[in-house]
């Protein structure tokens, strides 16, 4: 018999459940990093790409994902341990727990220490640093805060330490509470940005570069990107949201639940990009410019426009608390597997796991100074953490937890877990994970590989 509940609790409503879930998908991916990859890929051809990854491998995957938490109602490890015996199958189908809560560990790293990033431009904005500033000095800040280690580690330990503390108490009301107020919040302070690009006199341009639509920009590479992205985005491939999942109610509809998520984190990345592309024409800056993309552009603009300070101020509040609320569902699949498998208090699990990511998080961030130099594969200890994870660890996480749900679960294990309104609506998800979903992951990954090989 499946278990009815979780050891961890249970969110308080199916409304927790997509709040819950929303603060862990909007974060630091769809309002830093979707626009500066975006940008660096071209737009419009791979933001297409992006968005029929997140529906053809993205939601049919969330759904998985959340109902093989619910059926396994543990740490996504124990899940996928205890779903695969009740389909009579082999245990090590833990392995893909392990993988995700390794490419937790690894995500936290460098998302530790932009978060870091955006509590230096809240204190920045707070004191009043941005005035007056010309695209030059932006540029300016923000290269000078790259290079200097040791702000650095102080906002990235800053981070780190909020993280525990909310993991430390467990996913409490205190943070639903948080979630409630402050991503309807982040909602209204990007369209705050908006109105303001709308009126730079160069929303059409930012309009065509992120919708026009030109396959000859497109590498595979960039595809890669884009599916990575997909997963990056909506958390998937490393059981957070599966974690996220195995505390939701029984009764609780999964396909409407995930599309209503999957439908505000996009949203929410296309504003983002919308808001900042106009500034980037504006001021005739780089689009391809990078992770300080958003840490140029929008000082520039908040610096323009009346009352400024306080949104500048409030946006990179939301932009902190976007980040936190993710954060905290990349460590909850380690910790909620130290609490149940060895027994750990919460406290001592999110201490444990707190050191950890510091000390990797100290890795990345020295990438941007003291050892800029060392790199793997081409690439810094920063860089090489996001690649490995987005374009690799989340994507075969994600293949895995399609085969698994689409071709091991039974039939009756899914049909029940998900119970879809329509026999039609269950069939085509059943296609679709076990087939599409599945195909385009390896397709994409092949094509990267023979062109890595080739070129
Ligand atoms: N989805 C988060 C974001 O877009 C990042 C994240 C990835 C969180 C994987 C949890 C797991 O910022």
């Amino acid at each position: 018999m499946p278990r009815t509940h979780s050891i961890h609790g249970a969110w308080a409503n199916r409304w927790i459940f997509i709040l819950a879930a929303t603060g862990s998908a909007v974060g630091l991916g769809n309002i830093w990093k979707f626009p500066y990859i975006a940008g660096e890929n071209g737009g419009g051809a791979f933001v297409l790409v992006y968005l029929v990854c997140i529906l053809l491998v993205g939601i049919p995957i969330m759904m998985s994902e959340v109902l093989i938490g619910r059926r396994g109602r543990q740490s996504p490890i124990n899940s996928m341990r205890e779903t695969a015996y009740e389909a009579g199958h082999h245990g090590r189908w833990a392995g893909v727990g392990w993988m995700g809560a390794l490419a937790g560990f690894f995500i936290f790293s460098f998302y530790s220490v932009v978060a870091g990033w955006v509590l230096y431009y809240i204190a920045g904005m707070g004191v009043g640093q941005f005035v007056d500033l010309g695209s030059e000095q932006a540029g300016q800040i923000f290269n000078g805060l790259l290079a200097d280690a040791e702000t650095l580690l102080i906002w990235h330990t800053l981070f780190v330490v909020i993280v525990m503390m909310v993991i430390a108490g467990g996913v409490n009301k205190g943070l639903e509470r948080a979630t409630r107020v402050l991503m309807p919040l982040l909602f209204v302070l990007l369209f705050v940005l908006l109105a303001y690009s709308m009126n730079s006199g160069h929303f059409a341009e930012g309009w065509d570069f992120l919708f026009h639509f030109d396959p000859s920009e497109l590498s595979w590479n960039a595809v890669l990107i884009a599916l990575g992205h997909a997963f990056f985005t909506l958390s998937l491939g490393m059981g957070s949201i599966m974690a996220y999942g195995s505390y939701m109610g029984k009764g609780d509809s999964i396909g409407g639940t995930v599309l209503t998520i999957a439908a505000l984190d996009t949203l929410v990345a296309l504003v983002a990009g919308l808001a900042i592309f106009p500034i980037v024409f504006a001021n005739q800056l780089d689009p391809g410019a990078g992770p300080g993309l958003m840490f140029i552009t929008l000082p520039v603009a908040f610096s323009q426009m009346a009352g400024g300070q306080v949104f500048g101020f409030l946006f990179f509040l939301m932009v902190g608390f976007a980040a936190w609320t993710s954060a905290i569902s990349l460590m909850e699949p380690g910790a909620a597997w130290l609490v149940e498998t060895l027994g750990m208090s919460r406290v001592r699990a999110s201490v444990l796991l707190g050191v950890v990511v510091w000390a990797l998080g100290v890795l990345a961030l020295s990438s941007f100074n003291i050892t800029a130099d060392l790199t793997l594969f081409g690439m810094t200890a920063f860089d090489f953490l996001d690649f490995i994870t987005a374009n690799v660890m989340l994507p075969l996480g994600g293949l895995l937890i399609a085969l698994f749900a689409g071709w091991y679960l039974t039939r009756e294990m899914t049909e029940d877990e998900l119970s879809l309104r329509s026999a039609l609506i269950y069939h085509a998800w059943r296609v679709v994970i076990r087939y599409v979903s599945p195909a385009a992951v390896a397709v994409i990954f092949a094509l990267n590989l023979y062109q890595k090989l080739a070129g």
